[in-house]
């Protein structure tokens, strides 16, 4: 998909109901999700449109590297960023970072890599801690994606259900009673069925 610079400008906004909401809660996954991130750590963050997500990361000291294949997408997280980031044109199948990085990240985006077991493995070359990215379970069997990290040295994968409505922004009880629906198994499960994803954190068995 091709964006022009308003469209890439506007994305979050228009991505997201309550684009705060939504990506502070991913931001705390990515920090929080397997092995912890420390401040001065830095993420990679691939296929990362607007760059926003940064936003709620730079927060708690930690580096961001963004990358992404669109030039307009690249031109908006710039903007937004200034220096307080890097923002670098990539592809998900080309781009290495100059320097190991503690966390790749890779949201809304699994379709991308042309073969997503050779990306499995390339990432876990240069990234130390975890790789981190979301996965809608009706679209991925999550054992098909829990083998297929495993024969790329990750061995342990540790999922969160994401319940923040992408499209809809909820009146706050009610998306309290989400949030806490995250961590109670049944309904969940459940929930998982029919609408929302998980947030999965692929580890090596020493980090933890
Ligand atoms: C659905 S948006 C997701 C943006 C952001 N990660 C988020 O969750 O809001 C997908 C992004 O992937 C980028 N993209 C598409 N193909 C790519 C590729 N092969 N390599 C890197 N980025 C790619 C697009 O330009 C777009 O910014």
């Amino acid at each position: 998909m091709k964006f022009g610079p308003e469209q890439a400008t506007r994305w979050s906004e228009e991505a997201y109901a309550d684009p705060v909401r939504y990506l502070s809660h991913r931001a705390q996954l990515v920090r929080s999700l397997g092995p912890p991130l420390e401040p001065g750590e830095t993420v990679l963050d691939f296929a990362c449109g607007d760059g926003r997500l940064a936003e709620f990361l730079l927060l708690h000291g930690l580096a961001y590297l963004g990358v992404d294949a669109s030039p307009a997408m690249v031109e908006a997280a710039r903007r937004r960023l200034g220096d307080r980031a890097t923002i670098e044109q990539g592809d998900v199948d080309g781009f290495t970072p100059p320097e190991p990085v503690a966390a790749t990240t890779l949201f809304r985006a699994l379709y991308y890599p042309a073969d997503r077991k050779v990306f499995f493995q390339r990432v876990a070359d240069f990234t130390e801690k975890k790789l981190v990215f979301d996965l809608n379970p009706r679209q991925y069997p999550l054992a098909q994606i829990r083998t297929e990290l495993a024969a790329a040295g990750w061995a342990r994968l540790e999922t969160r259900p994401f319940f923040v409505p992408q499209t809809v922004a909820l009146p706050r009880p009610l998306q309290t009673l989400l949030l806490a629906a995250e961590s109670a198994r049944g309904i969940s499960d459940l929930l998982l069925r029919f609408r929302f994803t998980y947030v999965c954190a692929a580890f090596r068995s020493s980090e933890r």
